[in-house]
């Protein structure tokens, strides 16, 4: 769905390199920096003192065997182990509690009471606040996008054009996108269910938010709902995921181009840089626009065709007030979801923070999911101080976008007008970088790359892991270092270690951790050495555990020999011998622990403290599951145990 509208001003590396015949010695000399830097400053017994929760001493391996992949409507998980579906869309968390209708007939009113569509990423925070407990927590889920198993019947009513008729029908997409909080708690038979309770939320693309940091009000953020560019309504798209130490949820907002439609002629830079196209995704949601219900522009403002004298009396700039990281606090229900301009405008996809570390600034590595788009970070001006934590601390620091030389070494480039002359002939203000962010890393010169995903850092050795998920647009000359397949049809796992272990730094190494692959491939395409206990394509989400166990999961569309739906699989990375990658050697250490149902993508995971219960997002099923028969498909958290109640993985 995403185009390559990457114009970056650097030089592909294989016109600096005659790139594959010394690509592996670049990268095992990169790689061998990163882990002698890393390792000789943290160590693999010695990360307490952290805020990650780390402190752990050498991580034992994993205790289960890889399962056989499937193409079964089920989930499939190893021996020992136990699950439950919960929290499935429809499910009622607030308000009346509306029940669940199988045929699709809820309206939006209830939709806005109930566990929207297509979970991804997640993160649970323990009740109460602080508490550290693994039995009751809030689950904060983002809501990607929507299906036509959202409506009765086969779908919304249309026009002949496919675009939508019915205005509630138009709510109830709305109403079906962004975030859940909601109350889960364990019982003594040991399943989760849903507490009824004050926490619970529904954040839609319709809930009313603040923008703060340099974009916010900014001549770009000024619309008719308000002059003054301080607010606007809803988040959309809402795929990867972040968190804070200060115990708030950070929700990605990545393909915004489907929402927001123009028909101008030759849209401005920021609309056109983004793909915004006069149909969008085909939601459309600007068609019921002057339908007698419509209050305050609530469809109008998805078009951002120019309409009136000036950006105040309509909404050009609706677009601009999307594609940015929005801070929600899952512990006050009545706080406005805060859009944080400072960290960028692109197609966020994830938003890690780095190992947290009392005394110095935070980093928080970020992808821009399309062809050929960037890796950035945003550090804190402020250093960490758990006694004191500030906020607003996303207001404050500099934004940076990667650029990865061929040698192994990288280098982040600093998207701040003030502090950049590079930026000075380009741009006129620094809300202008950051609307424009993707403008603005093309002119600095940062490497296009395939696709990058969520980021994840390993508590072990502070390294940065981001996914790639594909390129089928590359070709085999025009290939790089960091992105070395072309066309890469099943994407890889990429690594970096910043200089000195420093979340500041301006300066990295970078390896590749691991190549998808079906296992047959020819092994200059295997070059990981998959087999059909581990092939994957298309890695997505992305996540380190506090014991060093990195899971990788799965939205692939490449063919693989087993034909298996969806994955996850699980590795230890600090474990690995030799440069710590998968290859040949050391690939059965890279084991698939869950397979999801037909159709499906395996996306967002998340456990409790104790490591004893784990939540894993199916997002759009494509059969019957959970409920089965002839039932309409529905995403939910899969809830994973072990039957002895031991630690999950290990
Ligand atoms: Fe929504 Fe980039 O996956
Ligand atoms: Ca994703
Ligand atoms: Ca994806």
């Amino acid at each position: 769905m995403e185009g390559s509208l990457s114009n970056s001003r650097s030089e592909h590396f294989s016109q600096i390199l005659e790139a594959r015949v010394s690509r592996r010695d670049t990268l095992r000399g990169g790689l061998g920096l990163a882990a002698t830097t890393i390792f000789a400053g943290a160590g693999l017994s010695a990360c307490g003192g952290d805020s990650n929760g780390g402190g752990n001493t050498a991580t034992p391996g994993l205790s289960f065997n890889s399962i056989a992949g499937s193409s079964a409507d089920a989930v499939s998980i190893p021996d020992g182990y136990r699950m439950q579906a919960l929290i499935p869309w429809g499910t009622p968390i607030t308000g009346s509690f509306p029940a669940y209708a199988g045929d699709g007939t809820n309206t939006a009113a209830e939709q806005a009471q109930q566990i929207g569509a297509n979970h991804d990423g997640m993160t649970f925070f323990p009740l109460p606040e602080g508490s550290g407990s693994s039995t009751r927590g809030l689950l904060v889920i983002n809501h990607e996008y929507t299906n036509p198993t959202l409506f009765a019947g086969d779908g919304r009513a249309t026009d002949m054009n496919g675009a939508p008729t019915d205005a509630d029908e138009v709510r109830k997409d709305i109403n079906a996108h962004g975030v859940s909080v909601v109350e889960i708690a364990q019982g003594t038979d040991r399943n989760w269910g849903v507490i009824q309770g004050g926490f619970n939320r529904r954040i839609t693309a319709a809930t009313p938010m603040m923008l703060s940091g340099p974009a916010a009000g900014s001549e770009f953020m000024v619309t008719a709902y308000d002059n003054s560019g301080m607010t606007t309504r809803g988040t959309v798209n809402n795929c990867g995921r972040g968190f804070t130490p200060w115990g708030t949820y950070l929700t990605c907002e990545e393909n915004i181009q489907g929402y927001f439609i123009t028909t101008e002629a030759n849209p401005p830079r920021e609309k056109a840089r983004y793909g915004l196209t006069d149909t969008g995704f085909g939601y459309l949601w600007s068609n019921v626009a002057g339908d007698p219900t419509e209050v305050n522009g609530e469809f109008a403002r998805f078009d951002t065709t120019p309409s009136g004298p000036e950006a105040a009396s309509d909404y050009r700039n609706e677009a601009n007030t999307f594609g940015w990281l929005v801070e929600i606090d899952p512990f006050n229900p009545a706080a406005a979801p805060v859009k944080r301009t400072a960290m960028g405008r692109f197609r966020h996809e994830g938003a890690e923070p780095g190992r947290i570390v009392d005394g110095r600034p935070i980093a928080f590595y970020m992808g821009d999911d399309a062809r050929g788009e960037y890796i950035y970070k945003f550090v804190t001006a402020e250093a960490w101080d758990p006694t004191q934590p500030n906020p607003n601390m996303l207001d404050n620091g500099t934004l940076y976008v990667a650029r990865l030389s061929a040698d192994g070494s990288g280098e982040w480039l600093t998207l701040d007008y003030d502090n950049n002359p590079a930026l000075a002939n380009d741009f006129t203000s620094q809300a202008d970088v950051l609307v424009n962010t993707r403008t603005a890393a093309d002119v600095l010169g940062a490497t296009p790359m395939d696709r990058p995903e969520w980021s994840t850092t390993d508590p072990n050795t502070g390294e940065i892991y981001f996914t790639l998920t594909n390129n089928t647009n590359r070709g085999p000359d025009d290939t790089d270092a960091a992105n070395p397949r072309g066309p890469n049809t099943h994407g890889h796992v990429i690594r970096l270690a910043e200089n000195d272990d420093n979340p500041a730094a301006t300066g990295f190494v970078w390896d590749i951790f691991v190549f998808g692959s079906n296992a047959n491939a020819d092994p200059s395409f295997n070059i990981s050495g998959l087999t059909l206990d581990n092939e994957f394509g298309g890695p997505d989400g992305l996540w380190f555990d506090r014991r060093g166990v990195l899971w990788v999961q799965t939205d692939n569309g490449a063919p693989l020999d087993s034909d298996t739906n969806d994955q996850m699989l699980a590795v230890v990375p600090a474990q690995l011998a030799g440069d710590r990658t998968v290859n040949p050697d050391t690939q059965a250490s890279l084991k698939r622990f869950f397979v999801g149902p037909v159709g499906c993508e395996v996306t967002g995971v998340e456990m409790t403290p104790d490591y004893r219960t784990m939540f894993v997002n199916i997002q759009h099923p494509g059969g019957n599951w959970p409920d089965g028969g002839s039932a309409r498909p529905r995403s939910a958290t899969v809830v994973i145990s072990r039957e002895d109640d031991g630690e999950i993985a290990l």
